[in-house]
């Protein structure tokens, strides 16, 4: 069999042409670099999470009217056709399925150690400096405002409340991204998860006085 990594790079990257910034071939070819980093210290099979990584958004709910299982369904497609090992693909989609914050609640029995490195490689593009980024533009692109003060977090949704929550930018630091340092799975994710977490608190920090006119 042929080497299914670069097949399925190209077949991601056509896949993503018109996607929203944060959630374009930028974000998988990041989240597969820290992917790579992270499965460095750590007994795992290397092809399940490089494929796990590219394939992880290949359609992502929220631009899909919700349907969860497009994704899913894309990628066995794709890697049936290109002959991939069927025990290959059933871990490949076990990571798309159980990957998403929104479901963090519902995954069910023990991760496995694949699905662990992405879901934090994933997290970590999620926080710090291209966190940041993502949240804005994603906020922008849904036309939510970046911040009204009587507007206050919502931190324990159920899926629901979560999906359909039409709050402000900043809210959703409180309401995901300051949570993600104390949900990473591995050690290694975990210690690259400060520094980023920190930028974030600073960042906050600076958005309160700068908006009260103090600095
Ligand atoms: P997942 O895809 O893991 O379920 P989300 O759907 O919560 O996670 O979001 C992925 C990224 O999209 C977030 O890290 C954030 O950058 C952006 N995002 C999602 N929901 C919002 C929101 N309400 N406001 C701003 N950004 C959001
Ligand atoms: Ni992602």
């Amino acid at each position: 069999m042929m080497n299914l990594v670069p097949l399925t790079k190209e077949f991601v990257k056509q896949q993503l042409q018109n996607a929203e910034s944060g959630h374009d071939w930028f974000h998988i070819e990041r989240v597969w670099k820290l992917s790579k980093t992270i499965a460095e210290s750590y007994d795992c099979n290397r092809q399940v999470v490089e494929l796990g990584a590219l394939l992880h958004d290949i359609a992502d709910a929220k631009f899909h009217n919700g349907d969860e299982t497009l994704g899913p369904k894309i990628a066995e497609d794709f890697l049936t056709e290109n002959h991939a090992d069927p025990q290959i693909i059933s871990r490949v989609l076990d990571i798309m399925v159980n990957i998403s914050f929104k479901n963090r609640n519902e995954v069910k029995g023990e991760k496995s150690i694949e699905l662990q490195i992405v879901q934090d490689a994933d997290r970590l593009d999620a926080i710090g400096a291209i966190g940041i980024a993502r949240t804005f533009n994603f906020g922008g692109f849904k036309n939510n405002p970046i911040y009204i003060p009587e507007i206050k977090p919502n931190i324990h949704q159920s899926k629901e409340e979560y999906k359909k929550n039409k709050g402000t930018t900043i809210n959703h630091f409180y309401e995901k991204l300051l949570l993600l340092k104390d949900l990473m799975n591995t050690e290694k994710g975990k210690s690259m998860a400060e520094e980023r977490h920190r930028f974030m608190e600073t960042f906050l920090e600076r958005f309160f006085s700068e908006w009260e006119g103090e600095r």
